[in-house]
């Protein structure tokens, strides 16, 4: 819930004009919370005087830190980051720590969401890793001569022909941590996910999205009762994290920019 300290408030209106509900009002030159709202939380960052706070036992206040310095990342770095992010198919032995993931979680946590619902959640493999890749593989290769149930969790253009399934590290590559992301909302999840690798590779480690194990994820009976999925738990991306295995030394060509300026 959102609470405004009134000795605090100094009736600047700003928090009431930010807020996209219209929760908050002044009144008598104070601002005063006149109905719920998603708890977006602009108006704790936009308080000049630190008088908004969430109070309740799934908020932190120490989460919350002085934008000082703004972004921090200037233009030109920011896409030159963007264009020389790729996905690792080389990962090293080395394990990742659990701090560095937990900045990586950090950033998904922080990551936008409609209605501000935060409706992602994780599971993190780094001890297990071994386990979900062999079941992973096990799952594979049972669609290797069988059609059918590869056509369910495979629909065209998807080939046989195109998967290694001799190849223990098809799936994830060696990687030593995998991060799954769980939400009822893909563009939630997938948000998340794309600022985990950007912060990934701030951090040194590279990351590969695995399409493949998501499809599994959807239709494997196996799969879903051993990650403990309920019946309408979704899948959504499975990430792979690791220190990379290889170099590159330039960007990759893309297709030319599809866009129509109105
Ligand atoms: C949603 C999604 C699923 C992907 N699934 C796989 C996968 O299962 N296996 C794989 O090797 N690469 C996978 N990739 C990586 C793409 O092949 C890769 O992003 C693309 O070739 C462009 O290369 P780049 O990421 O280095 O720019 C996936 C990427 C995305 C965005």
């Amino acid at each position: 819930m959102v609470h405004i300290d009134k000795e605090k408030c100094i009736g600047c209106g700003l928090c009431a004009g930010d807020c996209l509900g219209k929760a908050i009002s002044l009144e008598s030159g104070k601002a005063e919370i006149i109905k719920g709202c998603f708890m977006c939380g602009h108006c704790v960052a936009i308080c000049p005087s630190e008088a908004v706070s969430f109070v309740g036992e799934n908020y932190d206040m120490a989460d919350v830190e002085p934008v000082g310095k703004g972004f921090g990342i200037d233009a030109d770095t920011m896409l030159h980051a963007i264009k020389t992010r790729r996905s690792i198919r080389h990962f090293k032995k080395q394990g990742v720590d659990k701090a560095e993931l937990e900045k990586i979680l950090e950033a998904g946590r922080f990551s936008p969401t409609a209605s501000n619902a935060q409706n992602v959640r994780y599971i993190v493999f780094s001890e297990e890793t071994e386990k979900l890749r062999e079941l992973s593989m096990a799952e594979l290769r049972s669609y290797e001569q069988d059609e059918e149930s590869f056509r369910k969790v495979f629909p065209p253009p998807y080939s046989r022909d195109r998967m290694d399934f001799s190849d223990d590290n098809f799936l994830f590559k060696g990687a030593p941590v995998i991060i799954l992301t769980v939400s009822p909302h893909t563009v939630n999840a997938t948000i998340a996910a794309a600022d985990m690798e950007l912060q990934a590779v701030s951090q040194g480690l590279g990351m590969l999205y695995v399409g493949f194990f998501v499809r599994m994820a959807a239709i494997s009976r196996n799969i879903r009762e051993f990650l403990g999925l309920a019946e309408d738990d979704q899948v959504v991306n499975c990430l792979c994290f690791g220190w990379p295995d290889v170099k590159y030394q330039r960007t990759v060509p893309r297709k030319k920019l599809n866009a129509i300026w109105r």
